[in-house]
């Protein structure tokens, strides 16, 4: 399993590209036309760091993951989906790669950050069908990313940091003693709620691509400009990817 980083092909490590080398089989799951682009910049990084071997691409369409399921409906949906990919995964093992052979997973950021792929991975060695061994190369996640570019860290000094989901943030705002909080995975623009309050937000969208948009400042100011350009993004794009921290006056509320 190899982290790529977050969407710059140069935040490819050596030791993902060391790995990449050793692979003859990559697995690639499509998720459809509008992530056509992500699957492209995978093809992109093969071409540029295996042109002088040869290896195999194996695709597959990605199951559908139905998220018109809410409220406590969410997990067994999300259950099924990985079960769904579980089958995926263990079809293209058992028939995609030979005995001796190595495949990998090419991971979006770092394989340890929401992502289901070593979860399932670990399904599939449950199962016992079929047997293999695995390694993780770590990779550049989004929240490294999204820092770096806005050239601030994740904690200040000697305090804690929070790494959340939109869905999280809008149930429970802030944990108890934490002020800084990172929020992946939303697709509602959560940090609205926040706009009375002394809180900071540093936003990111397609962090590390060529269409990377970040803003930065005070929640009250910086909303109304991320709604606008993440509305635009992704008319014009079809998809979008964002990210962000939100940093809060220690005690402040
Ligand atoms: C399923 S998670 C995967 C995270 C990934 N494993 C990582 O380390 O960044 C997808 C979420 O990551 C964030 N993300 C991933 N790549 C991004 C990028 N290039 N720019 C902004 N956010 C990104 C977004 O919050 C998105 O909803």
């Amino acid at each position: 399993m190899i982290g790529i980083g977050a969407g710059d092909p140069g935040q490819l490590t050596l030791q993902a590209v060391r790995a990449m080398r050793d692979t003859d089989v990559f697995f690639l799951l499509d998720k459809g036309e509008a992530k056509a682009d992500l699957t492209r910049l995978r093809r992109d990084m093969l071409e540029t760091h295996l042109a002088d071997r040869s290896y195999r691409v194996v695709e597959e369409r990605d199951p559908e993951r139905d998220r018109s399921a809410g409220g406590s409906a969410y997990s067994p949906a999300v259950g099924d989906w990985r079960s769904a990919r579980a089958d995926i995964y263990e079809r293209m093992i058992a028939q995609e790669l030979g005995e001796d052979e190595t495949g990998a997973f090419l991971v979006w950021g770092d394989p340890a950050l929401y992502d289901s792929t070593l979860g399932i991975l670990e399904e599939v060695r449950e199962r016992g069908t079929v047997a293999f061994d695995y390694d993780v190369v770590p990779g550049v996640s989004s929240v490294s990313a999204l820092v770096a570019r806005h050239r601030t860290g994740l904690n200040r000094v000697a305090r804690p940091v929070q790494i959340t989901t939109g869905r999280r943030l809008a149930e429970e705002g802030f944990p108890e003693g934490v002020d800084d909080v990172v929020v992946m995975l939303d697709a509602h623009q959560r940090f609205r709620a926040f706009a009375d309050e002394d809180v900071d937000i540093y936003w990111g969208a397609y962090i590390g691509t060529p269409d990377e948009i970040l803003v930065s400042g005070p929640v009250a100011e910086a909303a109304p400009r991320i709604e606008r350009l993440r509305a635009e993004a992704r008319e014009r794009k079809g998809w979008i990817m964002d990210t962000y921290l939100l940093r809060r006056s220690p005690g402040g509320r």
